[in-house]
């Protein structure tokens, strides 16, 4: 007897978990250029010269071909720039694209996998492709981790946990010594995703990639969107010990999973370390001074190391965060809002230009009515 395929509501094909889970939310991304986008954590300023350059040195002939299956070029760039070799670095098309690679290549089909609550929305789409079930540990108060968390993980036999820092959304740091002891204590492997380490303060001389040579269970994300204003490429990669590389480089990667173009720019773009350290460089005294002027309209937040500020918006301003989210929307500007626990209050704020951060804050004091208060505590 034929099967009738219209009992599942035209998703026949589908599996169950696709058919059950709901797809990842992105944030807006309105493609015309007089909206201030304040909700995507992209760099504000331009990507290094070198990057128009290899655009327009490009000949087209060159599409012809395949690319370099493994992007070796850029890897030994990147691999020079981390002090690891090529063999510890797969390339991938955003960091996204890696954060796939790692599940897929590690965990089977319901087998856990561990993350903060917040983090990250993608990750709990991602496990859910891959039919895992997930734990969610909540963050503290200052949002920091569970003293007890590596216990709680092993407990539950997770097989990966995934960890953003600096943190998303609060912009919190976890230092070196604190990333090891995860290593070592945890029974699965551990991702750091360092989307946003680039624009840690130098002062902390932040800097664990080379705890890959101590660690076997210890992958970090980088990714060319946030610190080398190339969202729009879609480029970023993994480091970690080489037996964790290479089922990913050999195996699960897309067989030329990096077009030509990219890995010419990419590879420019990380060779421009003076350029893209100077953006750094505006985000994070944009960030301090955005925090300040923040906090004296009465929106404060916790000090952040990356290129977004968590504010929150107290009852005493007399509005709301989705009030405050839609009044900045009806004005041209996007922020990010969440419709989850512990978030509800809050916005989230990518650090933009200058003059965008300027007309954020215009439109908050007036959205608030408020007239800024003389400075006070730096919320950065
Ligand atoms: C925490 C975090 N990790 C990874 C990514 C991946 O970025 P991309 O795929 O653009 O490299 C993002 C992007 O917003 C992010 O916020």
């Amino acid at each position: 007897m034929a099967i009738d395929r219209n009992d599942s509501a035209g998703n026949f094909f589908e599996r169950r978990n696709i058919h059950q889970m709901q797809g990842y939310a992105s944030g807006e991304q309105p493609q015309d250029h007089s909206t201030i986008k304040l909700n995507t954590n992209e760099n504000p300023y331009p990507p290094a010269p070198a990057v128009a350059q290899v655009i327009s040195d490009f000949n087209p002939l060159e599409l012809r071909r395949y690319p370099p299956p493994t992007a070796n070029a850029f890897r030994d760039v990147a691999a020079s720039l981390h002090g690891v070799s090529r063999d510890n670095l797969v390339a991938t098309r955003g960091g996204d694209e890696l954060l796939r690679l790692v599940i897929s290549t590690f965990c089977d089909p319901g087998e856990l996998i561990a993350m903060t609550a917040p983090t990250y929305s993608l990750y709990p789409v991602l496990a859910q492709i891959q039919d895992c079930p997930i734990m969610q540990i909540p963050l503290d108060d200052q949002w920091q981790l569970a003293p007890d968390f590596c216990a709680q993980v092993n407990q539950a036999g997770a097989k990966l946990t995934l960890i953003v820092n600096p943190h998303a959304p609060t912009g919190q740091l976890l230092d070196r010594q604190r990333i090891a002891e995860l290593a070592t204590n945890l029974d699965s492997l551990l991702l750091i995703d360092e989307a946003y380490v680039d624009f840690v303060d130098p002062s902390l001389a932040h800097n664990c990639l080379d705890l890959v040579h101590e660690f076997d269970n210890l992958i970090f994300l980088r990714t060319l969107s946030k610190g080398y204003s190339l969202a729009g490429l879609r480029f970023g990669y993994g480091v970690a010990a080489a037996g964790l590389i290479k089922p990913m480089l050999e195996k699960t990667r897309d067989s030329y999973n990096l077009d030509l173009l990219s890995q010419k720019i990419a590879t420019a773009a990380l060779q421009a370390q003076a350029h893209a350290r100077h953006s750094w460089q505006q985000v994070r005294e944009e960030r301090q001074r955005l925090g300040m002027a923040l906090q004296n309209l009465g929106l404060p937040g916790p000090n952040s190391q990356a290129n977004f500020l968590l504010v929150s918006v107290p009852a005493s301003t007399g509005s709301s965060a989705a009030a405050l989210y839609q009044g900045l929307k009806d004005r041209g500007i996007l922020v990010r809002y969440f419709d989850q626990p512990r978030l509800t209050d809050k916005l989230r704020i990518t650090v933009g230009s200058a003059s965008e951060n300027d007309a954020l804050l215009a439109a908050l004091a007036a959205l608030l009515k408020t007239r800024a208060r003389p400075p006070e505590n730096a919320a950065d």
